[in-house]
């Protein structure tokens, strides 16, 4: 099989979605950003602090790199991931890429559910947080879009939705890794 990297907006559902799906194909997952904590003995939030975002860019790409290379794995990437440097085109050489498609009103229903602590929307009230995800999601989505597969996400609600999106996502890939 080839690795699966899901890709999407902060809050579509990547890591929960990419855990549950990596155990049902009895494959290993991987989370970039706990990939590059684990790596760099530091917190996204601290290394954004440290080094600024480009400084961040930068490890994640050098990371994306290490964990794109292995074979047969499900890869969860972070939100900005796609968006730099040739990443999208990268990942899509190493495997199927499938965006996890959200509105920004399920992001940020999301977002405001979850207890990561994400440094480019720390502190911001609910109409910043609307405004902030509307106006980036427009500047990533060409990227997103350059996915091979594309799965429409909302609110998650249920494990049985999560178990749902997997099998849809497991049918995508068998197809493609059949041909
Ligand atoms: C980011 C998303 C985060 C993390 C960092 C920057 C982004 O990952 O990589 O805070 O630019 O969208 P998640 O999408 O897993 O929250």
């Amino acid at each position: 099989m080839k690795s699966v990297i899901l890709i999407g907006y902060m809050g579509a559902g990547k890591t929960t979605i990419g855990k549950v799906l990596a155990r049902e194909l009895g494959v290993e997952f991987y989370d970039l950003d706990n990939y590059i904590e684990d790596r760099f003995h530091q917190t996204v939030p601290a290394i954004f602090a440290e080094k600024g975002e480009e400084g961040f860019r930068e490890v994640e790409r050098k990371m994306l790199h290490e964990v794109a290379e292995f074979e047969n794995v499900v890869i969860s990437c972070g939100g900005g991931t796609p968006c730099f440097f040739d990443n999208m085109d990268y990942m899509n050489t190493r495997g199927e890429t499938i965006f996890l498609d959200a509105s920004p009103q399920v992001l940020k229903e999301h977002l405001q559910m979850g207890k990561t602590v994400r440094p480019l929307i720390q502190g911001k009230s609910e109409e910043e947080l609307i405004a902030y995800i509307e106006e980036s999601l427009e500047k990533r989505l060409p990227y997103y879009r350059k996915a091979k597969h594309t799965l429409k996400i909302e609110v998650i609600h249920t494990k049985e939705q999560i178990k749902d999106y997997v099998e849809q996502i497991k049918i995508k890939v068998k197809v493609k890794n059949e041909k």
